[in-house]
């Protein structure tokens, strides 16, 4: 497959900041800072919803390219991911307001791109397990920490934004789950291959115990429950999840 797009020639306005995880990650640790923010802090907050929004933008990304990468996969299949490209870039309008409601700007923080290369493999089984499944699952976990958040802050623009951005992310698991089902019908090493892509994910982005099952207050991301099984998720599902951050903690 052509890669028609490297992961550093993502088209940016000059405001945005391009850096590698690792070295955001380095550089954090350097100052005293975690790796991964927190939610504690007005700065900490805006740090978070800064990263969602790029998060966000690599999403649009992501499912503009499974649109243009695999032009022989079912119409049906097209039509779901186009309408993913047009909630994305609702989501990136909806995060600017937020960051601009914070009293953040684009650029305060860096851009990294491990969303979007996450977003890059090669089969559409293994991209719509790994980002539909995988990422979205995640930014369930994500969004649903920050309703709850906000709500106990009392600002309820940053609580409904998120929980209408949340409905969407569900609709966009389930998607991930019936096309992750329909493409790999009676080929098991396919859907294998996929499932283990997006189990990689996961085990990624478990963020060293970030993400614990946990109190909202008290873990980096706390497992969303009730928003997985809305969206899809099997009892069994979450509870390998579950358990595989644990396992995460020990490394
Ligand atoms: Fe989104
Ligand atoms: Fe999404």
């Amino acid at each position: 497959m052509d890669r028609l797009i490297a992961y550093d020639r993502l088209a940016r306005e000059d405001r945005f900041v391009r850096m590698r995880a690792r070295d955001v990650g380095e550089l954090k640790i350097a100052q005293g800072l975690p790796p991964f923010p927190g939610l504690a802090t007005h700065e900490q907050m805006r740090d978070r919803v800064h990263g969602i929004l790029v998060g966000e933008l690599q999403a649009m990304e992501g499912a503009g390219r499974t649109v243009f990468d695999f032009p022989d996969a079912p119409w049906e299949f097209t039509m779901d991911i186009a309408r993913q490209v047009w909630d994305e870039s609702r989501h990136v309008e909806i995060y600017l307001g937020l960051l601009d409601h914070l009293g953040g700007y684009v650029g305060e923080y860096p851009e990294t791109t491990i969303l979007w290369r996450c977003a890059c493999a090669e089969d559409a089984a293994a991209r719509v397990a790994g980002v539909n499944r995988g990422l979205e699952g995640l930014a369930c976990d994500v969004f649903n920490q920050l309703v709850h958040i906000a709500r106990k802050l009392g600002d309820p623009i940053l609580e409904r934004s998120v929980d209408f951005v949340l409905a969407d992310e569900i609709t966009h698991v389930r998607m991930g789950s019936r096309w992750l089902n329909e493409l790999t019908r009676g080929d098991a090493d396919r859907r294998r291959k996929a499932i283990e892509f997006q189990d990689s994910i996961d085990e990624r982005f478990n963020l060293a115990g970030s993400r614990q099952d946990g109190e909202h207050e008290l873990v980096a991301i706390s497992i969303a429950k009730d928003a997985r099984r809305l969206a899809g998720f099997t009892d069994e599902e979450i509870e390998r999840l579950v358990k595989s951050t644990q396992r995460s903690q020990v490394y």
